[in-house]
């Protein structure tokens, strides 16, 4: 049975659509049968991977019907299939307002295909709406990334976690508990100059109160990386192409820092390496290297 993840904040900007790239990525490496959702009108990320033969529908089709068959797209990387977006003028959003059952057909159609993967992750826009909220009521977990700025995890408190605790029905209304998912925040574009381990700690101490434990924010996190530009130019998965850096520098690769998102958010995984063909051979290698100049 699947697991799906959304990837999830009311901002724009932060890294939803590179973090839903590669942690698809890497997973599908590590073997994973992964189905990758774009759920925003932007079409980013049905942009990342190559899709040589695009199904003949993508996103509309599969939440306005609950069903997915012939919207599920093969990407050139083994093990990672897509739902491509196909909405940019947002017509979804008016059919979900036509009706309150609406909002549960994406988590119906993800339902039927649950037993074909063993991820499902969707990339959502950074608003807050009927749709975000659809999305969210279909997911496991979700995935925030905070850039450790100070506006950005001021919005991350006032924003996302707003947005959750909205879903929540009043005590005494009776109406029955939805399925919230868990929230779990990650450091995303660490820059070097400031201790990724003092600001995730400030963080983690300040939203898990806040939040009556439900948020957790993770010690794995994502430095700020020139070779992100460089993966998606090669519409490759970024671990891919950083596997190691100097052995002085004082930030993980990407390779390194996906990994350890990956091991500290799925710890039955924790014994299996991302593997891929080229891998270990001097072209990976030299990819490394090129991606530190
Ligand atoms: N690890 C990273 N290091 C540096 N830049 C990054 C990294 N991840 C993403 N970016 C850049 O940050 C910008 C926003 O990322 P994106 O994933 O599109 O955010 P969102 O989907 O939340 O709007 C993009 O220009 C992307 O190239
Ligand atoms: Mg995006």
């Amino acid at each position: 049975m699947a697991k799906i993840y959304g990837v999830v904040s009311t901002k724009g900007g932060v890294g939803k659509t590179s973090f839903s790239a590669q942690f698809g990525g890497i997973l599908a490496d590590m073997g994973q049968r992964v189905l990758l959702v774009d759920a925003d009108f932007q079409q980013s990320l049905s942009r990342y991977y190559i899709v040589d033969n695009p199904a003949k529908h993508g996103l509309r089709k599969l939440v306005t019907s609950a069903d997915s068959v012939d919207c599920i797209s093969k990407t050139h990387i083994n093990n990672l299939d897509i739902v491509l977006s196909d909405d940019p003028t947002q017509k979804l959003l008016e059919w979900l307002r036509e009706s309150i059952n609406h909002s549960f057909y994406l988590t119906a159609g993800l339902k039927k295909i649950n037993d074909d993967y063993d991820y499902i992750i969707i990339d959502s826009q950074g608003a807050r709406g009927i749709f975000q909220e659809s999305i969210i009521m279909s997911c496991n977990e979700l995935i925030s990334p905070i850039v450790p700025e100070f506006l950005d995890s001021q919005e991350f408190m006032r924003g996302t976690v707003e947005m959750l605790k909205s879903l929540e029905p009043a005590d005494g209304i009776g109406i029955p508990m939805p399925n919230i998912p868990t929230l779990t925040g990650l450091i995303y574009k660490q820059d070097r100059t400031v201790d990724a381990q003092t600001i995730a700690g400030a963080l983690r101490k300040k939203f898990y109160s806040a939040s009556d434990g439900k948020i957790r924010i993770l010690s794995a996190y994502i430095p700020m990386m020139a070779s992100y530009k460089q993966a998606s130019a090669r519409r490759l998965p970024v671990h891919r192409v950083e596997v190691r850096r100097r052995s002085n520098s004082p930030t993980p690769s990407a390779y390194d820092s996906y990994l350890a998102v990956v091991h500290e958010l799925l710890p039955h995984l924790s014994d299996v390496e991302p593997t891929w063909a080229g891998n270990g051979n001097s072209s990976a290698s030299t990819t490394a290297k090129q991606a530190e100049a």
